[in-house]
């Protein structure tokens, strides 16, 4: 099937059509959970590996049959958080800004992203002097850089960003530790086109959301808890957690096609759909 091709209309007679990506995935090969940095990851709980990699790469055959390419990171043994590729770093115009983890049991992380963008022919790399987790706290709209803060990213990261990017980099506080990156609490769904659960955000971040994006999808606290803002969109497509129905049947509304994906081992250590992608955005020509 070709995403070129495929163009369905919404209720305002507006086309949607998917433009294909490029994802980088990193296999759950050492997945486990046996430290806990964010509320959803208990130790005691049992994971099983196997099902955490069957689960993904389900997600990754999706991307393939939607017509994405994938590459992939080799996972390394001690990280089991790698999995969770989003926070290797944020590529934006086909520059790279390396991530700096707030916590010493993923930092290692951080070194090992940078050496595979390294390997593959990114020339513009920047090594971050400020704590951000890559795509996990800042997520590219048409116009601008949304910035996470509050648990893990912090508001130097974000000039740092800006500085780099040269793009506009909006800050967001969170404030509900289970939404402890931006992308658990909200979504790009095309361009300047957002959905997000206002109960993650400061009253004034919430009034920056609504003065910005006044037209954005809002997604209910089911949704939310169900992790279904951590979805990864083409632009037609739109891949999320299958129990986030709500947000689903909100999104077949405004013309997208979304598609329910099961990773619920995945969501032991606080991570789904979103989380285990890391979108490689080309510079623009
Ligand atoms: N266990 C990981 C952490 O707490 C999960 C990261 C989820 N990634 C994301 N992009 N939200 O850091």
């Amino acid at each position: 099937m070709s995403p070129q091709s495929q163009q369905v209309s919404d209720r305002n007679g507006s086309a949607r059509s998917a433009r294909p990506r490029r994802y980088l995935m990193c296999r759950p090969t050492y997945f486990e959970v046996t430290y806990s940095i964010n509320p959803w990851m208990d130790p005691e709980k049992p994971v099983a590996t196997e099902v955490a990699v069957a689960q993904w790469e389900n997600l990754r055959e999706l991307y393939l049959e939607l017509g994405h390419q994938v590459e992939l990171i080799d996972p390394l043994p001690g990280l089991p958080d790698m999995v969770y590729a989003a926070n290797g770093a944020t590529v934006a115009d086909g520059k790279v800004l390396g991530a700096r983890f707030r916590n010493a049991e993923r930092g290692p992380e951080g070194p090992a992203y940078l050496d595979w963008f390294r390997a593959h022919g990114f020339a513009e790399l920047h090594d971050p002097a400020h704590v951000n987790e890559g795509e996990g706290d800042f997520l590219v709209t048409g116009s601008r850089i949304l910035a996470g803060t509050g648990f893990r990213s912090t508001p130097a990261a974000h000039a740092e960003a800006q500085e780099f990017f040269g793009l506009p980099v909006t800050g967001l506080e969170l404030t509900d530790p289970y939404h402890y990156h931006l992308d658990t609490a909200l979504t790009v769904l095309d361009g300047d086109e957002i959905a997000y659960w206002p109960g993650a955000f400061s009253p004034g971040s919430r009034a920056v959301l609504e003065r910005l994006f006044p037209d954005a999808v809002l997604v209910g606290p089911q949704d939310a808890a169900a992790f279904g803002l951590n979805a990864v969109s083409d632009g037609l497509h739109v891949v999320l957690p299958e129990a986030a129905t709500g947000f689903a049947a909100q999104l077949k509304e405004r013309g997208f096609e979304p598609i329910g994906v099961d990773l619920s081992e995945l969501l032991k250590g606080g991570g789904s759909v979103k989380c285990c992608t890391l979108e490689l955005r080309p510079a623009a020509r």
